[in-house]
């Protein structure tokens, strides 16, 4: 790992903070589905949740936990600090994380505004789950440095169910429509979240190699 001046610290913190405060946000806006149900589906999408209940439902609990959880996960040296708590946050995160990209899966054939929406979300459901997968087979091989690395990704897919509602009003507005948009935001909410989060993978990257001894020895980030 490279070592951080004051100002990278700094904005590292508040990044860390943003993730967390959206993410929760979000959570709970997800998890008001089980509670207010028909009240809080958009009204565009509402046949669609109404005529497949096992899929919408699901969908939103398993999403907001993996959201919530995601985002602890990256707090500082928290994997380090309270290993434990880690592994336990990380079982439900991928358990969540299945579940939640499962359902996304079966609800992208039926989504909204025909082939180019159904296929965005189709590969963010696909992304998930296999980023997400390839993630826990390598810290169920001990490699800790690429274990980071594809839980950076996962996280990065998870984590558009935050950009989605914060970029869908700007493109209602841009479009004058939902159809449009929202065509636009099932790649929109989750390919540059995904280049993002390669940049910082290759800035971040530990020099030493993925079957090294180092590489599997935990190191403070
Ligand atoms: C990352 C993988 C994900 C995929 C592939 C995915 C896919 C989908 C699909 C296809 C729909 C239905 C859209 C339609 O019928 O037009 C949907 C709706 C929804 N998803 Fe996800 N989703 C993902 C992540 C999440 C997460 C992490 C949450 C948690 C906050 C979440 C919460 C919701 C909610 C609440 C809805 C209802 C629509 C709304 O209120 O905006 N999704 N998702």
């Amino acid at each position: 790992m490279t070592r951080q001046g004051p100002i990278a610290k700094s904005l590292g913190r508040a990044a860390r903070a943003a993730v967390t405060f959206f993410a929760l946000a979000i959570a709970l806006y997800a998890l008001s589905y089980l509670f207010r149900r028909e009240r809080v589906f958009p009204p565009d999408l509402a046949a669609s949740f109404l005529a497949r209940p096992w899929g919408i439902y699901p969908h939103a609990l398993f999403g907001a936990i993996a959201l919530a959880l995601g985002s602890v996960q990256f707090w500082r040296n928290l994997p380090y600090s309270h290993p434990a708590l880690h592994r336990t946050l990380g079982t439900i995160y991928v358990v969540a994380t299945l579940g939640t990209g499962a359902a996304g899966l079966y609800m992208s054939f039926f989504a909204f505004g025909g082939a180019v929406t159904q296929l965005g979300f189709g590969l963010l459901a696909v992304s998930v789950l296999s980023t997400t997968a390839i993630a826990y087979r390598r810290i169920r091989r001990r490699d800790v440095a690429r274990h980071r690395e594809w839980m950076l990704r996962s996280y990065a897919l998870i984590f558009a169910a935050v950009t989605l509602r914060l970029e869908l009003p700007i493109l209602i507005g841009i479009f004058h429509g939902f159809a449009p948009a929202y065509a636009v935001v099932a790649w929109l909410c989750w390919l540059p979240n995904l280049v993002l989060a390669e940049l910082y993978v290759t800035a971040t990257r530990s020099t030493a190699g993925s079957t090294s001894r180092s590489a599997r020895t935990p190191v403070p980030s």
